[in-house]
Parts: structure tokens; C-alpha cells; sequence
């Protein structure tokens, strides 16, 4: 029998935008940012998706010297604004709908992809492990205590990220809280251990969270900002001891920024840590709540029909199926995403993915 995955054809608000269906492009590091430049390739690779509902593009560092991919683009520099602008004007030409991810990689900054700058994060604890340098594989280094000052500085490097990607020309932007990078490390307990007014409490712990989103959403208006959260994932040496307390926390207080949307991680990277985390955000999250994850279009449907979300975000089904929303109206077979080409440089993997047979 036939899925029926007629839900996720249905339009849906999301801030002032009306999206057109629910499938969401998530976010996706391809490094493809040759010196975090966006550029002609990005641009044609994000219209070739504009069918989603929304896209959201991937991480985007807000300051320099942040990088955690090598390739990964930036939003802080006019020349970063004027490569953006070809990425959101082929997507508008192409009928879609487009936000920047806006990021700060923490302590998952390497010194050797960042001109030796040494990494901040809430507290001196470095992530377990490797990751790729210029140099080959090379532990994660220790990252020093970022200063009060410091904060409120990065605070504003957000800020005029937000008002940078509106001039580019994005609908909105989500902030990166999920994946173990600078606000989760604030966020969740494995990385925080600060005595200040940053760290300890649940309260403390949000207080980074929230001075960003007061400030973006003051900048460019709380209807074009999202926020991705990830209570489960472990990646990146993350863990907290209470994620669905956590998560019901979270989602009240956020309540209050009337943001676009709410967009939640269900699960971990390595299937680590488990719970039942989306339920407690639907209860207590008045807003557009966005799940992703795992989900085929059957699954998500579901959880649509049921009301237990407002739309989907698909992952690696997007980079495999630019044409996905049709593949799937059509019952079409998907494209199975080639991993070896998900960060390495040019068009192979990237654009040449073939749309669905006519
Ligand atoms: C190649 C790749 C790059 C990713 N880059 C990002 C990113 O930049 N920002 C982010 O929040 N998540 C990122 N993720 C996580 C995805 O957004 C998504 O959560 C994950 O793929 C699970 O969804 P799926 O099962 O639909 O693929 C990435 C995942 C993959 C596979």
C-alpha cells in the first residue's frame, strides 16, 4: 500500500513565512567554503534543494577564527555578505525559503585550522578525541575559560551575525545550540562547570542562551529566528545528567522569545544517551516545534498527522535527493547519500546528485 504522506504536503506558518510544505532542509556542513567564502557552488547546490519547505543552511561561524571544518563559511565579513547574497538570490529565484545557521564552534575550534588561536569554552575541559587539522588527525586541545567580557563580546558577534545574514538576504536565522558546540557547551553540564552566574543552575546554565537570542531577536525581530537544541547528543563530549528536565525547562522559558520556531534534535549521534525528549517539548512549548532525526517520510507524517510536531527536518535524505518533496509525492525510489564526499571539496557529492527520473 501506498504511504500516506499527504501531511506533510500541508502549508504551515513559521514565523511571518507560510511554508509551502513541512518537509525542512537541516542544516549541513559540506565544507565547501574555500577560505569561508560562500560561492557560486553553494549557491547552486542550496537552489537545487529550494523545493523544501524551508532550507537551513549549514553552521556559520558569527566571528573569525572559529572554524572547526576548515571549509566552513562565516558571516562576519562584507565579503562573506556579498557570497551569501548569491546563495539567497537563487533560492528566492528558485522559489524557496532560506536561514542561516549561525555558530560558534567553542572548544571545537582547533588552534591549526585557526592560525593557532587558542579555543574558549565555558570551563577548561577539552572534547575527547581527534579531529581533522591541516596537520593530519590531532587530539582536541584545552580551551581556556572564557572570560565575562569575552561573552558579552560574543554575545554581539551573534547579534551582528543576525543583522549580517538580513542583509544577505536570508528570511531569518537559527541559532546553533545543538552538536556540542559553544552555547550547548554552556548549556549541558559535562562542559560547564563554571561558579559564576553562567554556571551551576539549570537557570545559570540558559543564561548564555538566552543573552543571544534577546539580542538577535532584538535585532532583526523574534518571527526570523529559530533555535536548534540537541538534549541527547553526545557528540562532541557532551552530556547532562537530566535531559527531559532539561528539555521542559528549556522549552517554557523559551516560550517567552515568540521565536519562529523551536527546531529538536530526538536523539544522539551515538545512541548513548535515550529518552523521550519531543513529547515534553510539545507539552510545554507553545510555538512551530521542528523535529529531526531519523525520520522517513512514513514516521514523519505520523508524528504530523498526530500532532506531535509541525514539521520535519530531513538531513542526509536532502543531500542525496535535492528534488525530495517530489520524490516523495511520487513514491520515487531516494538516492543513498555518499558519506565520503560529505566534506571534501567540489562538486562531486555536492551538485551532481540526479533528480528523480521524469
Ligand atoms: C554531513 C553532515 C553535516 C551536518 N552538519 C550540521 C550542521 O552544520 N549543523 C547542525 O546543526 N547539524 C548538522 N548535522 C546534523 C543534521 O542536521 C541532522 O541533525 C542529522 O543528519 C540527522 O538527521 P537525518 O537523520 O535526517 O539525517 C550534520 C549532519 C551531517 C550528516
Amino acid at each position: 500500500m501506498p504511504q500516506d504522506t499527504t501531511a506533510l504536503f500541508q502549508p504551515i506558518k513559521l514565523g511571518k513565512l507560510t511554508l509551502p510544505n513541512r518537509f525542512i532542509m537541516a542544516p549541513l556542513t559540506r565544507a565547501r567554503a574555500i577560505n569561508h567564502l560562500p560561492n557560486d557552488l553553494m549557491a547552486e547546490y542550496y537552489a537545487q534543494r529550494a523545493s523544501a519547505g524551508l532550507i537551513i543552511t549549514e553552521c556559520t561561524m558569527v566571528t573569525p577564527q572559529t572554524s572547526s571544518f576548515g571549509n566552513d563559511p562565516g558571516i562576519y565579513s562584507p565579503e562573506q555578505i556579498e557570497g551569501w547574497k548569491k546563495t539567497t538570490q537563487a533560492v528566492h529565484q528558485a522559489g524557496g525559503q532560506i536561514f542561516l545557521q549561525i555558530w560558534h564552534a567553542g572548544r571545537a575550534a582547533h588552534p591549526l585550522l585557526n592560525n593557532g588561536k587558542e579555543a574558549i569554552a565555558p570551563s577548561a575541559i577539552a572534547i575527547d578525541g581527534e579531529t581533522t587539522t591541516p596537520e593530519g588527525k590531532k587530539a582536541y586541545t584545552l580551551p581556556h575559560a572564557v572570560t565575562q567580557e569575552a561573552i558579552l563580546a560574543i554575545i554581539q558577534d551573534f547579534r551582528q551575525a543576525a543583522a549580517n545574514a538580513i542583509e544577505a538576504g536570508f528570511d531569518g536565522v537559527e541559532v546553533h545550540g545543538a552538536n556540542g558546540y559553544l552555547i550547548d557547551q554552556f548549556l549541558r553540564e559535562s562542559a560547564n562547570q563554571r561558579v559564576d552566574n553562567y554556571g551551576g543552575s539549570l537557570e545559570n546554565r540558559t543564561r548564555f542562551l538566552t543573552a543571544v537570542l534577546t539580542a538577535v531577536t532584538n535585532e532583526i525581530g523574534s518571527e526570523r529566528v529559530g533555535l536548534r537544541l540537541s538534549p541527547l547528543n553526545s557528540f562532541n563530549s557532551m552530556k547532562d545528567n537530566d535531559p527531559e528536565g532539561w528539555v521542559s525547562y528549556l522549552a517554557k522559558q523559551l516560550n517567552t522569545f515568540n521565536l519562529a520556531y523551536l527546531h529538536l534534535m530526538r536523539g544522539d549521534f551515538f545512541g548513548i544517551q535515550k529518552a523521550d525528549v519531543i513529547p515534553i517539548a510539545r507539552e510545554h512549548y507553545q510555538g512551530h516545534l521542528m523535529v529531526n532525526m531519523g525520520y522517513d517520510a512514513a514516521e514523519a507524517a505520523e508524528i504530523l498527522r498526530n500532532n506531535g510536531a509541525d514539521s520535519v527536518a530531513f538531513g542526509q535524505a536532502f543531500i542525496a535527493n535535492p528534488d525530495l518533496p517530489a520524490r516523495i509525492q511520487a513514491g520515487a525510489a531516494l538516492n543513498t547519500p555518499d558519506q565520503k564526499t560529505f566534506y571534501t571539496p567540489g562538486s562531486e557529492g555536492y551538485t551532481d546528485y540526479p533528480l528523480m527520473k521524469a
